[in-house]
């Protein structure tokens, strides 16, 4: 166990390069188990919701092996379709392996997934999306029992654009009998990134990034070599280290238009930000506007995974911020810690009011989510003095070498085992 000791008031300079998305790298590797032929992934983060990803496909038969950067994936060999609670409690992605275990086997059985714990994340919508496509499911004993002879394709209409129930349904859909449709399907990026993944595997998927995405069944997919988009959410929690910590940073290995929301709030907020091919650059003084009202919402809205480090960027702002959380309802768990180093912060239910202070103060605080331990790692950047954060599993969850990459940019931050 370690935890982050940091000591606040530095100013950011320099460049970084950005990882592959996480939330798109797992959705391919469930797709990786629809075909028999070998999968290469360049640039695949090494992270632990990756290794928990690789480990399922391992329980399943794969043969798995990541070289640096590079994974292989043999799945010829599988011949499990078994889950068990060992694996998924550590990551609610596994959710997503069940389209494609189904697909390739016919039948699936996984414990109920676990992941980040901010709020409910019912999954009745990837369950009654399999159900239309003609999956028998029962449930018994916290596992989800799934069983089908022949997927069918169906149109499906989701109640709200889940981006893992559309992935879902992508992958399940694409080795259907016929058509189908989904209507009311998240729009977000790592989408687009699914579906160009399978198309080069040889699927007939077309209109992601869209809400209406149809996807025409084939009879068996190939294997691929592919690099998957750059990841938007660890983009933006570099910029907004900047704009916390002031000074001047270059990102590479970006697409600015996957991130508009947020650049538009930055600017917004007196950011100078410039973006060229795959590069963004910011440079940010240090009297910022608050950046007033921040409202998650799905694709192209602002993103839920980046409402945790705004909210820290809000506390030393000059004026008020609005922050309202509309997809995970316990997503403020760093509000609190935040309090704790002097922020001013009300909530009422999912919304959070910030009154900009002019310091934050150092103080041991602990990371709960992924994006909030990102969030407290960098409000302690911007704060007077020494700052702990501990709990850090949650934040290598998402990122690699995430103090490694601060460091780089002149941050006085350090990974120390935390000592009983
Ligand atoms: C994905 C991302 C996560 C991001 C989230 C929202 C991955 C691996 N994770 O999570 O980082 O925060 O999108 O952008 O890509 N819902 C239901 N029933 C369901 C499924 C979802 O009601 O069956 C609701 C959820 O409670 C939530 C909303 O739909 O309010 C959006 O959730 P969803 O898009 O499904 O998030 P995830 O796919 O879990």
């Amino acid at each position: 166990m370690d935890k982050f000791m940091i000591e606040g008031g530095t100013a950011l300079y320099g460049e970084i390069e950005i990882q592959s998305a996480k939330n798109a790298v797992l959705p391919l590797l469930a797709a990786s188990i629809l075909t028999e032929e070998k999968v290469v992934l360049y640039k695949c983060p090494d992270i632990t919701d990756v290794r928990h990803m690789i480990e399922i496909l391992s329980e399943l038969g794969c043969q798995t092996s990541l070289v640096e950067t590079t994974l292989h994936i043999e799945s010829a060999g599988a011949r499990h379709h078994e889950i068990p609670a060992r694996l998924t409690k550590e990551i609610r992605s596994s959710i997503f392996m069940l389209g494609s275990v189904i697909a390739r086997f016919g039948r699936a059985r996984i414990a109920y997934p676990g992941g980040c714990d901010i709020g409910l994340r019912p999954i009745d919508l990837h369950l009654s999306s399999l159900k239309q496509l003609g999956v028998k499911i029962t449930e018994e004993g916290g596992y989800i029992d799934c069983q089908c002879d022949r997927l069918i394709g169906a149109e499906i209409y989701l109640d709200c654009p889940s981006v893992g129930a559309t992935e879902n349904i992508v992958l399940a859909a694409v080795l259907a009998k016929g058509k189908t449709v989904i209507y009311n399907a998240a729009k977000e990026p790592e989408i687009v990134d699914l579906q160009n993944f399978l198309n080069l595997m040889g699927a007939k998927v077309q209109g992601a990034g869209s809400a209406i995405i149809s996807i025409e069944g084939v009879e068996s997919l190939k294997g691929i070599a592919y690099t998957p988009i750059p990841d938007r959410i660890e983009a933006g929690t570099f910029l907004i280290a900047a704009a916390i910590c002031g000074g001047e940073v270059g990102l590479t290995n970006v697409r600015a238009e996957d991130i508009s929301s947020l650049l538009h709030k930055l600017r917004q907020i007196g950011c100078k930000i410039h973006t060229k091919y795959d590069r963004i650059h910011i440079i940010s003084n240090s009297i910022r506007q608050s950046p007033k009202l921040i409202e998650t919402s799905p694709y192209p809205g602002y993103p839920t995974d980046l409402q945790a480090q705004i909210s820290a960027l809000a506390c030393v702002c000059n004026g008020s911020t609005v922050i309202v959380e509309n997809l995970f309802e316990t997503r403020f768990k760093h509000m609190p810690q935040l309090q704790r180093m002097g922020a001013d912060i009300t909530v009422r239910g999912k919304t959070a009011f910030i009154r900009g202070v002019k310091q934050l103060h150092g103080a041991e605080v602990v990371a709960s989510d992924l994006r909030g331990g990102a969030a407290l790692t960098l409000a302690g950047l911007a704060a007077n003095g020494i700052t702990t954060v501990t709990d850090l599993s949650h934040i290598d969850r998402g990122y690699i070498a995430f103090d490694a990459k601060l460091k780089k940019l002149g941050a006085k931050i350090e990974r120390v085992p935390v000592s009983f």
